[in-house]
């Protein structure tokens, strides 16, 4: 049954991909702009993008890479840019795959990201062990020099810090604030501004709806603003379900921040399809969920029922993002396809999600229809 399902999957996309007009393709059926996109459907509210992982920049995912181009016009590179990669020890660089991702954004007339200069994780080892201020500034002076620097006038949005808040809208407490306390944050946006003085600069952080958070993050922006700094966006990351957050939060959020002068985008959205053990009674993540059943309730494709669910999920969500296109430069998703969504790892390792737009074989599910058809207000 499964092989069935298999090769209707890959029969169905070379038809969705024999109609997008490929250049290599014999002949065209439909000529490419008369498809409508994610990109150009909302080409008069934000740029539209999404994460990329190594086999997509260097193309050696094709039918991703082709997906990619026809239905995007911004990328982040959804792990290669960050500390541990490109600056693995402290005199090595490693920028031939960020070359790659830069030189694919360059040549598709594309919104390059850069993710992220600061965060606590995924970082080098030893920026963990520092323990002395001033050796701490000069560490991170030269990642930021270095790393914007080689990208120069090539990124367009640097996520410079990512998250550096609690919850509660205080200071995470990671190696970096440990040592340095709140100024390397400051640090980091005034440097990063000094070696790429076009770029657009943001911080970024996940949960930026909750209202502690979003207090935080507000005094956060205004100190920087304060102090002359350059800061030109908040980035919410947008990892959701299909119940939280209320989009009430979500608005209160966009509005605080775009009350600020700044501009606000998501980052990394997604919608889980799958029970989150958080939201269990007693907030314990136990072992014996991993593999479970009730855990990972459709490994064999999302049933009708919820794809409905997500494509209601998504339209609402959409309709809020359209509602402040003047305050929303960019949507991002977090992946291209399900089956390369990193929620099939986490909280839980190897389950089965579906929270993108496109299936495991790159086929637009329901949601991407339902909100390709949404009416978007006029300017
Ligand atoms: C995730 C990647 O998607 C995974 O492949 C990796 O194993 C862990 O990091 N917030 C962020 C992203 O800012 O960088 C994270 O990306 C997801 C949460």
């Amino acid at each position: 049954m499964r092989f069935y399902f298999h090769l209707l999957g890959i029969i169905l996309t070379s038809l969705f991909f024999t109609n997008c007009g490929e250049t290599n393709a014999d002949t065209p059926l439909v000529p490419t702009d008369t498809i409508p996109r994610l990109k150009t459907n909302f080409t008069n509210a934000f740029t539209i993008g999404a994460a990329l992982n190594e086999a997509q920049i260097l193309e050696t995912d094709q039918v991703g890479a082709s997906l990619i181009k026809k239905e995007f016009n911004t990328i982040t590179p959804e792990n290669n840019m960050k500390w541990m990669y490109i600056h693995p020890t402290l005199d090595s660089f490693n920028f031939s795959i960020c070359d790659q991702y830069v030189e694919f954004g360059r040549k598709n007339n594309m919104h390059i990201v850069g993710h992220a200069l600061l965060w606590h994780s995924q970082i080098a080892e030893y920026m963990n062990e520092v323990k002395d201020s001033a050796l701490m500034a000069s560490y991170i002076d030269q990642h930021i020099r270095k790393v914007a620097g080689h990208y120069k006038g090539k990124i367009d949005t640097w996520d410079v810090v990512n998250e550096a808040l609690n919850e509660d809208g205080t200071f995470r407490e990671s190696n970096f604030f440990k040592v340095m306390g709140p100024s390397y944050l400051e640090q980091a946006f005034r440097t990063a501004a000094e070696v790429d003085p076009t770029a657009t600069l943001i911080y970024n952080d996940y949960n930026m709806w909750k209202p502690e958070k979003r207090a935080g993050a507000v005094k956060l922006v205004k100190n920087l603003q304060e102090k002359g700094i350059k800061i030109d966006g908040v980035g919410m990351q947008a990892h959701w379900s299909l119940i939280g957050p209320d989009l009430k939060d979500v608005e209160n959020s966009i509005l605080a921040y775009a009350e600020l002068g700044v501009k606000v985008m998501f980052t990394e959205l997604d919608v889980t399809a799958l029970p989150n053990p958080w939201e269990l009674e007693g907030a314990e993540v136990s072992q014996n969920f991993e593999g479970s059943p009730f855990m990972d309730p459709y490994p064999d494709g999302l049933p009708d029922s919820m794809q409905v669910k997500l494509a209601e999920r998504y339209s609402d969500i959409f309709n809020l993002f359209l509602k402040h296109q003047d305050k929303i430069s960019r949507v991002t998703f977090w992946g291209v396809n399900d089956g390369g969504s990193w929620l099939n790892n986490w909280p839980i390792e190897n389950r089965t999600n579906h929270p993108l737009f496109f299936d495991r074989n790159y086929l637009p599910k329901p949601a991407y229809h339902k909100v390709m058809n949404l009416n978007q207000p006029k300017n």
